[in-house]
C-alpha cells in the first residue's frame, strides 16, 4: 500500500479524488489536508470533514493555509465549483468531527518524519502547505517517497492553461509556492493539464457510474452537475476533464503515464505568471534559471481508456 497525504481544496474534482484514494486497495489514505483554493480555507475543511463523516473515513482531516505565501489571493473559482465548494449540494453548517489541531505544515512535517520514506504527498490544490512545510524544515526533502502534483501545463511551447493563456489553476493560485515546491529536491511528478485534458467524464460515463456505483456513485453523479454546467457553457465540452483524479490514478499505477524528465521553473509574476517551463535541452546559458534545479518528471502522455476503467472499477468496488 503507498500511504498518501492528500492535499487538496475541495473542490469537486478533488472529492472525486478524495473518493478514488479512499475506494483503492493500494492506498492508504492517511489524511486530508485543506488548502484554499476551490473554495475559502473554511468552505475547503468543511467539505472535507462531511466527506469524512459521509463516508467514515479513518483519514484525518488537518486545516492548511488561507491564502498564498506572497502574491495577493486570487479567490474561489465560485463559477467552476460553486459558492460552497461541491456544486449543487450543500453541506450541513455544523459537521461532527473535527479537525486536527495543528496547521497542515506542521502536521505534514511531523507525518513525514514518523515514516521515513515512506509517505507519498499527493497535492491537488494549490501548493502553498508544502512550500510553508519546506521553508519551517527543510529536511523532509529526504524523507518523503515521492511528491505527486496535478498543476501546471507544459504543451509543446510551454503555451497552454485554464485561467489565462498560460497558466493552469493550482500553480496561479500560489506561483511562489509552486517554484519552491517543484525546484526542491525531493522527486516530484506533475501531473499536468498536458494529460489530465487527455481524459473526460463524459455525461454517459457518469450516469453509468451512478447506474452502477450505488449511493458513492449517487454522489459524484450530484457534485458533478454543477461541474458538467461550467464545462458545458464555458468550454462547449459535454464532459469534464479529469484533473485531480488523474493524480491519483498515477499513485496507483504510474504505467498508465508517459513522462519527461528535467528541471523546472514557475513564473512568479508578470503576464505569464504561474507558467510551468520545463527545461529541456543540456546546455548551458549564461543565465540559467534552471541550472543546479532538480530534474522532475512531467506527464506528457496518459492511456486515458485504462484510466477511466481503473476509476469506475474503484468506485463501483468502493
Ligand atoms: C485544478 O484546479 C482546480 O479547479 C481543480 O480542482 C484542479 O485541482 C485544475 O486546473
Ligand atoms: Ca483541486
Amino acid at each position: 500500500k503507498t500511504k498518501i497525504i492528500l492535499d487538496t481544496d475541495p473542490g469537486i474534482d478533488d472529492v472525486f479524488a478524495i473518493l478514488f484514494a479512499q475506494a483503492h486497495p493500494d492506498i492508504e489514505l492517511k489524511a486530508i489536508t485543506t488548502v484554499y483554493g476551490n473554495a475559502t480555507i473554511e468552505n475547503a475543511t468543511r467539505n472535507a470533514l462531511y466527506i469524512k463523516q459521509k463516508y467514515q473515513l479513518q483519514a484525518d482531516v488537518v486545516t492548511g493555509a488561507s491564502q498564498p505565501i506572497i502574491r495577493p489571493p486570487v479567490g474561489p473559482t465560485v463559477v467552476v465549483h460553486g459558492e460552497g465548494g461541491l456544486g449543487d449540494v450543500k453541506v450541513p453548517e455544523n459537521i461532527e468531527g473535527q479537525a486536527d489541531p495543528r496547521p497542515a505544515y506542521q502536521y505534514i512535517i511531523d507525518t513525514i518524519k514518523a515514516e521515513p520514506g515512506e509517505i507519498t504527498l499527493v497535492a491537488i490544490g494549490p501548493l502553498t502547505n508544502l512550500a510553508l512545510a519546506l521553508q519551517a524544515d527543510p529536511s523532509i526533502v529526504d524523507l518523503v517517497k515521492e511528491v505527486v502534483i496535478m498543476g501546471g501545463a507544459f504543451g509543446e511551447n510551454n503555451h497552454h492553461g485554464n485561467v489565462t493563456p498560460f497558466a493552469e489553476a493550482n500553480i496561479h493560485d500560489d506561483p511562489h509556492a509552486a517554484d519552491i515546491v517543484i525546484t526542491a529536491s525531493w522527486p516530484v511528478v506533475v501531473i499536468g493539464l498536458d494529460v489530465t485534458e487527455q481524459s473526460f467524464f463524459t455525461r454517459e460515463y457518469l450516469d453509468q457510474l451512478r447506474d452502477d456505483a450505488g449511493e458513492v456513485g449517487q454522489f459524484i453523479w450530484d457534485i458533478s452537475r454543477f461541474y458538467l454546467r461550467f464545462y458545458s457553457e464555458k468550454v462547449g465540452l459535454e464532459a469534464c476533464h479529469v484533473h485531480d483524479p488523474s493524480a491519483i490514478a498515477y499513485v496507483i499505477n504510474p504505467e498508465l503515464f508517459t513522462l519527461r524528465e528535467g528541471p523546472i521553473r514557475v513564473v512568479t509574476d508578470g503576464v505569464a505568471e504561474g507558467m510551468t517551463i520545463q527545461k529541456l535541452d543540456s546546455r548551458v546559458y549564461p543565465h540559467d534559471e534552471w541550472m543546479d534545479k532538480a530534474p522532475q518528471k512531467v506527464g506528457v502522455a496518459v492511456n486515458n481508456i485504462a484510466l477511466l476503467e481503473l476509476y469506475r472499477r474503484s468506485i463501483i468496488d468502493y
